[in-house]
This record gives C-alpha cells, structure tokens and sequence, in this order.
C-alpha cells in the first residue's frame, strides 16, 4: 500500500521531528551529524509531522536515505512507501545514479520493505551498532550487531 500524502520539505526541525528521527537511529549525536548536510522532509497529519526522510548526498552520484520513520500510531498504512517513492524519484530528478540506505541485519520488516522497492545488499558494516551505540539495541528479540547496506540504481 502507498499512501497518498503531500510531501513537505522541511526548514525547521522541531522536537516533533526528533521523535520521529529518533526512532530510526536512537542517538541524537549520530543523527545531528547528518542533519547538518542533509535534506529534510515530511508527512504532516493534523499539522503535526507523522513521517520523516532524510537524504544526503554521499557522493558526486550517489545519495543515500539517511533516516526514515514514521509514527508507530501510523505504521503499517503506506507512509513509508509514500517517501520511498518519492526519494527514488528525487534521485532520478537529480541525476544521482544510485540511491542507497543502510538497515540493522535483524530489522526484518525493514529489509522486506526495502527489497520490495528493488534495493540489493551490496556491504556489510561489521559492529556498526555495537561500536557506534553505548546501549545494547535490541529488535525482534536479538541483539543488534551489524548494519547491512542496500542499494539501488536510479
Ligand atoms: N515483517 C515483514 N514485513 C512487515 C512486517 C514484518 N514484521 N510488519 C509489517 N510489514 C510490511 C507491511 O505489510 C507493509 O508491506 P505491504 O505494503 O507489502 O503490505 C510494509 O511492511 C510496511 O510498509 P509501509 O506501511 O509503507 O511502512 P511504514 O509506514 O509502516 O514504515 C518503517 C516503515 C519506516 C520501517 C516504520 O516501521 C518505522 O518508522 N520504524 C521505526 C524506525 C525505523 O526502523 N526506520 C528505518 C531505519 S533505517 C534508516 O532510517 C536509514
Ligand atoms: N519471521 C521471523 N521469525 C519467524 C517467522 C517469520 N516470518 N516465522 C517463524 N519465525 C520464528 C518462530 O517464531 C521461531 O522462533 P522462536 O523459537 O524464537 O519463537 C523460529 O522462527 C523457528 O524456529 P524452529 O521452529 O526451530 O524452526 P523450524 O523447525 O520451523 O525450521 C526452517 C526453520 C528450517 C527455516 C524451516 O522453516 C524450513 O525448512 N524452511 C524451508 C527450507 C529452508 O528455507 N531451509 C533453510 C535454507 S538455508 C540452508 O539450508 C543452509
């Protein structure tokens, strides 16, 4: 399913967005680092944000999806979806030759998501979590060790 909500692009972060941002990678250190560089968008219902994407470029083609969420009260409803289209063809417009976001190896919903779209696994960041993380992250009842990184071609 993809929702058919407006896409805002966003100028000022409140601490609406950082709980949003937040959920994706739980440690605003990491997540300032590259907000400053990144562009930021949403999914507003009732004038409040719901959803969040973040894209950075990382390279002179490739752009990488940096944070997304959405509210848990509005998981599971296509919002997701929604920015995911919207980020490749962003990436199409621009002329980035490749779009990549990199996922825990245990968030299985993610990685379905993902793999939907037509991203492939093409790294593997060993300990990212466990280096880059004082707390332990836990999801679908395991421990959270490595990233896995997708791309795809735009
Ligand atoms: N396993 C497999 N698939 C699942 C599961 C599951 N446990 N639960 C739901 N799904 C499916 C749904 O059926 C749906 O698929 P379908 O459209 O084919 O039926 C799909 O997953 C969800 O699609 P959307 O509704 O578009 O996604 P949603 O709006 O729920 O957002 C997101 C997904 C962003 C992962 C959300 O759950 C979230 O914010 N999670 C917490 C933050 C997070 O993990 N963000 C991503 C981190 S990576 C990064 O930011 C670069
Ligand atoms: N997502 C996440 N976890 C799930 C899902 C799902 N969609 N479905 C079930 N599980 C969980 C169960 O809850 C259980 O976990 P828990 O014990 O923590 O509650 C676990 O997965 C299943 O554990 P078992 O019952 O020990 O596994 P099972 O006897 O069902 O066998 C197997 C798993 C071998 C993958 C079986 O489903 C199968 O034969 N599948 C087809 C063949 C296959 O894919 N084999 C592996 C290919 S790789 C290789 O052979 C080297």
């Amino acid at each position: 399913m993809v929702a058919k909500s407006k896409i805002n692009k966003v100028e000022k972060i409140t601490s609406e967005h950082w709980r949003l941002l937040l959920l994706a990678y739980p440690s605003k250190h990491l997540v300032q680092n590259y907000l400053q560089m990144g562009q930021v968008f949403d999914i507003k219902k009732d004038d409040r944000p719901i959803a969040i994407l973040v894209l950075e470029a990382v390279s002179e083609r490739g752009l990488e999806i940096k944070n997304i969420a959405v509210d848990p009260r509005f998981e599971n409803q296509g919002f997701a979806s929604r920015l995911l289209y919207f980020a490749i063809q962003y990436s199409k417009n621009h002329k980035y030759q490749q779009l990549q976001i990199g996922t825990g190896s245990t968030s299985f919903k993610q990685l379905y998501l993902y793999q939907k779209f037509g991203f492939r696994v093409t790294d593997i960041k060993q300990d990212f979590f466990t280096k880059n993380y004082k707390q332990p992250i836990y999801e679908n009842r395991l421990l959270l060790k490595d990233m896995l990184v997708l791309t795809m071609n735009t």
